[in-house]
């Protein structure tokens, strides 16, 4: 019905004659929906040159408007919306994000000349049809990591990419801000992090095993206020921004604008770069004071940066932390006798817990990828689950908060058909029905533990990945559903129908059209988003189930 997605939990037809905005119409704004009440000004407003002025009647009882209100008896998510001839349009939803949602649903009511930035004149304002929907989220965590360390995505693009998730009611960005390939985010107290680390002289074009560089000098970063723009832009969109320092692996960008981070007694760490290829790298941070203390100094600027409000969580990757350096280096060696450790895991135990103290004391949560079980998961951590199902269950069945978001499942850097074509492929094949098909809670969880997922996410590395387009055919189609799965609920008979979201695709694909996102065609890729001679890594075969 209608062609919403992600789809609503109910809809009823409300009757037969839609409701047509005009110049006159208003916007009847409750206490608290004000958000929602500039956003469909500014972006219906401009869709459609209409002025959508305040209302000056109560919600209740003014026409021709578009009512917005608060029930706090609604779930916090969901919303009702009702479209009424000659009212107008109602939405209704538990809290202000409810009544968000309800906009974006209201947004796809009205065509895909609604998602276009002025308007198109070919159709003039459409009608919305009459219709009572009743909707809430499936999971309170409905996320996207991106990262830009790989390749930076400029301050625009980001908020851009922020405008296309709430359009899909997805409530989370992962911000993965550092890694070996470039350090992003400003930190005052330690300008080299990103006049040295946000920089590389030359770039890996393909995958790792590709013979081609681009020889372009590569980078950016976002400055403390662009950090702070991209919050509040997130904020009035219901988006909660969930930032990633990756440590203490993926670190090369920062040991190379501070040597003294790196195992000195190791390498010459004064002699690194930022890295310019792919990969799991060997050059990690020392477990020293000195590491603790100079990260300590990064975690309060960007406490700073990201409030508690919107970002209660702060993610410290954790992920792929090679222990080789550790086990040659006599200060790593040293640490581990005078902490009585029994081995390099428990090390990176040692660390992880250090910093998940310190972010409770300050009234945070730590997040981390599965591999902060390895040595023992730190008390109040939670954990993206990556590598498989495996560390989310075992992180659940513990009593640990956990996202889904397994690599077999839901990473967009895989390619999504098997066919020749396919830009740069790496991985398995992840194809729009594999993504609609991913269910985020594994089988067999018992119910307490599967309380224990909040959610699910996409995640988007950027390896190969050089500019918006390509995030973009990465992206999409698929993000539309993966949507589905983390906000529709399951039908009764515990299979999606995905002959039915196909269909609702063809006019998805028309507001992706309008907003100008360059997806992968059902069709296959068009000329200019094919890479021809470009090394990928495809991996053949379906993907284990782990
Ligand atoms: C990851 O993909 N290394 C989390």
């Amino acid at each position: 019905m209608h062609d919403l997605i992600p789809a609503p939990l109910r809809t009823g037809d409300g009757g037969r004659c839609g409701f047509l905005p005009d110049a006159a119409t208003t916007i009847t704004a409750g206490p608290g929906t004000e958000g929602t009440e500039r956003w469909l000004r500014t972006t219906l407003g401009a869709a459609f040159g209409l002025p959508f002025a305040p209302g000056t009647e109560g919600a209740e009882t003014a026409a021709n408007t578009v009512a917005l209100r608060i029930d706090p008896a609604l779930e916090p998510e969901g919303y009702q919306l009702g479209v009424v001839p000659a009212w107008g349009v109602r939405i209704t939803g538990g809290s202000a994000a409810g009544v968000f949602w309800g906009a974006q649903t209201l947004r796809q009511l009205l065509g895909p000349e609604a998602f276009r930035r002025a308007p198109a004149g070919n159709t003039g304002t459409p009608g919305i049809p009459a219709t009572d929907i009743e909707d809430a989220p499936r999971f309170g965590w409905r996320g996207m990591m991106l990262d830009v360390a790989r390749h930076f995505m400029p301050k625009d693009d980001v908020l851009r990419m922020l405008d296309l998730l709430a359009a899909h009611k997805l409530n989370v960005f992962h911000f993965h801000l550092t890694d070996d390939q470039g350090w992003r985010v400003e930190i005052k107290r330690h300008p080299r992090l990103t006049e040295v680390g946000a920089w590389r002289a030359r770039t890996k074009f393909g995958h790792r095993d590709s013979e081609l560089w681009d020889e372009t000098p590569h980078g950016g970063y976002y400055t403390q206020d662009d950090i702070r723009e991209i919050v509040a832009y997130a904020a009035e969109r219901h988006i909660r921004v969930v930032p990633e320092i990756d440590i203490p692996g993926h670190s090369q960008a920062a040991i190379s604008a501070y040597p003294e981070l790196g195992n000195t007694d190791v390498v010459d760490t004064s002699a690194l770069t930022v890295w310019d290829t792919w990969g799991v790298n060997p050059n990690v941070l020392a477990p020293t004071d000195t590491t603790l203390r100079f990260f300590e100094g990064v975690f309060e600027e960007l406490l700073d940066l990201f409030p508690a409000g919107t970002s209660p969580f702060i993610h410290i990757g954790g992920d792929e932390c090679p222990k080789d350096q550790w086990k040659q280096s006599p200060t790593a060696q040293a640490r581990i006798t005078e902490l009585g450790l029994a081995d390099e895991d428990e090390l990176q135990s040692w660390f992880i817990r250090h910093f998940d103290r310190w972010f409770t004391d300050r009234g945070r949560r730590l997040i981390g990828w599965d591999e902060i079980l390895e040595g023992g998961l730190a008390e109040g951590a939670a954990v993206t689950s990556w590598r498989g199902y495996a560390g989310g269950i075992a992180a659940a069945e513990a009593g640990h908060d956990v996202v889904m978001c397994p690599l077999q499942q839901v990473y967009l850097d895989y390619r999504q058909d098997g066919g020749p074509d396919e830009p740069m492929p790496i991985g398995y094949v992840r194809t729009l029905e594999d993504v609609y098909r991913f269910e985020p809670v594994p089988p067999g969880l018992s119910d307490e533990a599967a309380g224990h997922v909040m959610g699910t996410q996409a995640n988007v590395w950027t390896e190969v990945m050089q500019n918006r387009a390509r995030v973009d055919y990465q992206v999409f189609p698929r993000l539309a559903a993966f949507a589905e799965v983390a906000w529709s609920r399951l039908p009764a008979s515990g299979e999606r129908d995905f002959a039915g979201f196909e269909r609702r695709m063809q006019t998805h694909y028309a507001r992706l059209d309008a907003l100008g996102v360059d997806y992968r065609p059902p069709t296959g890729p068009r000329p200019w988003q094919r890479r021809p001679g470009v090394l990928g890594r495809p991996i053949e075969g379906p993907p284990p189930t782990v």
